[in-house]
């Protein structure tokens, strides 16, 4: 088993450089399937998500080639089958991409039910069916396998209104219609930045996609795409996580090539919490000059609060001076944090979907276990904070999301390193 080990209490300094964005990429390597030709991609994360995401494609019989560290050439003229390893899929909650690019391609999908991070509720997927639906395919679930077919082998466009703004759904339908007959309009469509990159991704290719970025998405379908380029947006989340820290252990830190209007919500509430933030053309500078103060976040699709920053955000604000609240409006539960917190001394009590937090003087290190994946970086955040060792299990939850995070925040500053510990021994040997 590895675990991370932190000595908090070190200040951050330096500059930290933003990986590609996880939620972009595992949208953007299954839209591949709709390419005739290679699509090279540039600013690929090197995390989990991505490994397995390609490692599905070229099971499917895609070719994927690494040109550089963060570009990738993914070929998926020799897909021969509709039927992806399954085993693969249910670690990956974006494996469900898979419905709406097979669909498009071949008119039929059989698909895992997705893995992914567990916040402790049901993760529905009515939304995608509705949308799958309404394009003309029948969505069947037999032994945890999700068959899809096309009536007819083609999907064909439709106006859809979607019940919930949901991120997946809107993906998915967008794949989807991207090849269908005719024209399909996405209503109450999610807004996130990494729609506004799948949509400029496949435009890029040749599809005919208008609208992202507003709640109304209009696609006109499109015979085939061809090959091309594309680079991918930097990880808002990412981003917003490192500032995080820079707000909680204290410091100065210059978080590059990034791209500050996404993250206006997010340094928005740091602000209010009395963190110095400077915004330059693809670069934030975070500082934290005196004690933060406390301040009161609810959680909204895009271009509200992210819920992926929530636990982060309540970490520091265990800190805070006075009483925070922290609502959650996105997810039914999103708190199996808290508890993790509460052992290194934060003061939060949960009631419904909002958590109110005492901000204490300090924390103090334990042994701790992430339960997913912006859980275990609220816990790396509490560890930098705290007095004293923090030791934090679960750490390939950290993985399936942040690239190189220890050797990131090291270069700041931070004692942090990664431990073996073997199975029958408490003995723990550094993992170089
Ligand atoms: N929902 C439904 N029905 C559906 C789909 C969603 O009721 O068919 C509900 C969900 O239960 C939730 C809300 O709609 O209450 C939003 O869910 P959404 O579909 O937007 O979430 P998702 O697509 O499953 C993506 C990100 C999550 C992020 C959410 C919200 C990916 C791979 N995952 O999930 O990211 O929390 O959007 O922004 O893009 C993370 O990166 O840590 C992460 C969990």
């Amino acid at each position: 088993m590895t675990k991370y080990v932190i000595n908090g209490g070190n200040p951050l300094h330096g500059e930290v450089e933003i990986s590609g964005a996880k939620n972009a990429a595992v949208a953007i390597i299954p839209a591949a399937l709709l390419v005739d030709g290679v699509c090279r991609i540039e600013n690929i994360p090197q995390i989990s998500d991505v490994t397995t995401f390609l490692n599905i494609l070229k099971q499917m019989g895609a070719s994927v080639q690494l040109v550089d560290k963060r570009t990738i050439d993914i070929d998926c003229t020799g897909v021969g089958t509709t039927q992806a390893t399954f085993s693969l899929m249910q670690r990956l909650r974006a494996s469900y991409y898979l419905i709406g690019a097979l669909l498009a391609r071949f008119g039929t999908a059989d698909v895992a039910m997705p893995g992914g991070c567990n916040f402790g509720g049901v993760r529905p997927i009515d939304q995608h069916v509705k949308g799958f639906n309404a394009l003309g395919a029948e969505i069947g679930l037999t032994n945890g396998i999700l068959n899809a077919r096309a009536a007819g082998g083609k999907l064909r466009g439709a106006s859809i209104i979607l019940d919930v703004v949901s991120v997946g759904a809107t993906v998915n339908i967008m794949l989807g219609a991207t090849l269908a007959e005719g024209n399909t309009v996405i209503e109450n469509a999610a807004r996130e930045p990494h729609i506004v990159d799948l949509a400029n991704f496949l435009n890029s290719m040749g599809a005919d996609i208008r609208g992202a970025g507003t709640n109304v998405i209009k696609i006109r379908g499109v015979e085939k795409l061809r090959g091309g380029f594309y680079s991918i947006i930097p990880d808002q989340i990412e981003a917003g996580t490192y500032m995080a820290a820079v707000a909680g252990a204290g410091g100065r830190v210059v978080i590059k090539d990034v791209i500050p209007k996404h993250l206006e919500c997010i340094y928005g509430k740091l602000r209010e919490m009395g963190v110095t933030i400077l915004e330059l053309e693809d670069s934030i500078v975070v500082q934290r000059l005196k004690p933060l103060l406390r301040t009161h976040i609810k959680t909204l699709p895009y271009p509200g609060f992210p819920t992926d920053m929530q636990p982060q955000l309540s970490a520091i604000l265990s800190l805070a001076e006075g009483t925070s609240t922290v609502t959650e409006g996105v997810w039914d539960n999103r708190f199996g944090y808290v508890d993790e917190l509460t052992k290194m001394g934060a003061n939060i009590r949960v009631i419904g979907r909002t958590a109110i937090i005492e901000g204490t003087s300090y924390l103090t290190g334990a042994s701790t276990k992430a339960g997913d994946l912006r859980a275990g970086a609220a816990l790396v955040i509490a560890g930098l904070c705290a007095h004293g060792q923090t030791e934090i299990e679960g750490i390939s939850y950290i993985e399936r999301g942040y690239e190189k995070m220890i050797s990131k925040l090291s270069a700041l500053g931070a004692d942090i390193k990664t431990v073996y510990v073997p199975e029958e021994s408490s003995v723990m040997q550094e993992v170089v």
